[in-house]
């Protein structure tokens, strides 16, 4: 028994001594590998490289802002701190309780995180699209019938789904409540009845909002800070940022030729064409037409890049000039929508339909294909660990707001405004609903 001791006492120091060699060699494996890749350099081509630095924010990628083209005023910090009293202010609507805020929650990335919003019922109920980097879309709404963000806002005050205000109860509210913000940039208030100055005023009051709407920049996310290390433009004492290699995959998936084809239409570093296109996705109503009823609209506004309130001159309106219409493949197309800060923004699509992200990239998996339809995809028929790595690629996109956080908060001396998030009241408005049975059904097919 006593000679069995040391036997086992050299067993144990063995095993002790073998245990802390493979925690050593696991330990060093990770910190040089890992989930992270170790020489970025070396996984991606030169052509790799390019196209990575065209999806990349701010490596001298200054994304054109639409805005200005129209909106004189779009770069005005005064116009901008208006319209950000008017985008928080419940008084700007016929009930007393409704703000754009009440709609476009700037902590949801200017979304509000409704399946189906009650009041957007008809004739399409359509999901609240985010705010962050609309001014560099040259469309606005899922079938582009605005051309500019100022044009937008008059839509959205006077639509009985939104604000319900007509212009005149507009600019009415303003003379009681806000006559020299306005005076000070835009002149005098017209007389009630000067119905030509009344439209003028009204404009002036959608460009003070745009103005506001369009300071919404995003912020690189860990993806730009990647590409940044990669192509060498970071700042000296910033440190290169590292992808995980699932991470790595899914981007390779994402710019794939042959797998992904996902920078056909998401691409830029807004990570949209800024096109319209169809794939399919079903919506509550089944007779949503998108974009082929979007562009007749938006020709006949009023308030576009031609109209005699726009700040352009005509020829400089090149999107309506070569505006695509009347084309059978516009039939229920939609905007591409940008795809950065994905993780604020859900339900996803022109319906809302997906409730996670994981249904969106099931479905590009198994896209709905009916007789007749006309499609923009193809089957990804990607495995469900492929799926998985796209998902992570995503959430590398996701860098929050690029603003000063003041213009995230109602403005510090409002009279009237949301409590202070906008998320209360909000709330209060558009209740919840319940998921659309449909939801589960889709998302239950793949
Ligand atoms: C009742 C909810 C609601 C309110 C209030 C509301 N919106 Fe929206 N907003 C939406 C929905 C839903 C859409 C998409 C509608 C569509 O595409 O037909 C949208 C679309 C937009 C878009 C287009 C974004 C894009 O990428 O296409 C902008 C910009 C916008 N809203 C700004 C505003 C502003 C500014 C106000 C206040 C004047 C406002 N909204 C008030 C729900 C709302
Ligand atoms: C042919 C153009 C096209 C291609 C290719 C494409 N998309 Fe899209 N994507 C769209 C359009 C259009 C929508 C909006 C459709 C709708 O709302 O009905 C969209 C929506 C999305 C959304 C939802 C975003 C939101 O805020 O609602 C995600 C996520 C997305 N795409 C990811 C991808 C990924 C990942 C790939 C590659 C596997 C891809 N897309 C390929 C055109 C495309």
């Amino acid at each position: 028994m006593q000679s069995d001791q040391p036997k086992s006492i050299l067993w144990l120091l063995t095993a002790v001594l073998l245990f802390l060699l493979i925690l050593l060699v696991g330990i060093k494996e990770y910190s040089t590998s890992g989930d992270f890749d170790a020489a970025g350099e070396t996984l991606w081509s030169d052509e790799e490289v390019a196209l990575l630095r065209s999806l990349a924010l701010s490596i001298g990628n200054k994304p054109r802002s639409f805005e200005q083209q129209t909106n004189e005023f779009a770069s005005s910090p005064a116009a901008a701190a208006f319209g950000h009293h008017l985008f928080f202010d419940t008084d700007l609507s016929h009930s007393g309780a409704t703000a754009c805020a009440s709609c476009h929650h700037p902590d949801k990335a200017f979304t509000d995180g409704l399946v189906h919003p009650p009041t957007h019922l008809q004739p399409a109920p359509r999901n609240t699209p985010t705010l962050v980097g609309a001014a560099h879309s040259p469309w606005q709404f899922w079938d582009g019938r605005s051309d500019s963000l100022w044009s937008q806002a008059l839509e959205a005050l006077e639509s009985p789904l939104d604000h319900g205000m007509p212009r005149a109860e507009v600019i009415q509210l303003i003379k009681e409540k806000y006559r020299d913000e306005y005076e000070a940039l835009f002149g005098m208030l017209p007389a009630s009845d000067d119905r030509a100055a009344i439209d003028r005023a009204f404009t002036n009051v959608g460009k003070a909002i745009g103005a506001y709407v369009a300071k919404l920049e995003p912020a690189p996310g860990r993806f730009d800070r990647y590409v940044a290390g990669l192509v060498g433009s970071l700042d000296s004492d910033a440190p290169a940022e590292r992808l995980t290699k699932t991470e790595i995959a899914g981007l390779k998936l994402f710019i794939s030729d042959e797998k992904g084809q996902c920078v056909s239409c998401h691409n830029g570093p807004l990570f949209t064409n800024n096109d319209f296109k169809s794939i399919n996705v079903p919506d509550f109503s089944g007779s949503d037409h998108g974009r082929l009823a979007g562009a007749e609209q938006v020709l006949r506004n009023t308030f576009n890049c031609f109209g005699e309130f726009s700040d352009s001159e005509e020829e400089g309106c090149g999107d309506l000039i070569y505006i695509k219409q009347n084309d059978p493949e516009l039939t229920a197309a939609f905007k591409v929508p940008t795809l950065r800060n994905l993780s604020l923004t859900a339900p996803y699509m022109h319906s809302g339909l997906f409730p996670r992200l994981a249904d969106v990239l099931r479905y590009y998996n198994h896209p709905l294909q009916r007789a007749g339809d006309h499609l923009d995809i193809a089957p990804l028929d990607m495995f469900p660990h492929e799926l998985e790595q796209l998902e992570a690629f995503l959430m590398t996109l996701d860098g929050g707001i690029n603003v000063d956080p003041k213009w995230l908060q109602p403005p510090e001396n409002g009279r009237q405004q949301l409590s202070s998030s906008g998320i209360s009241l909000a709330t209060q408005v558009r209740p919840q609903r319940p998921e659309s049975p449909q939801v589960a059904v889709i998302s239950s097919q793949h």
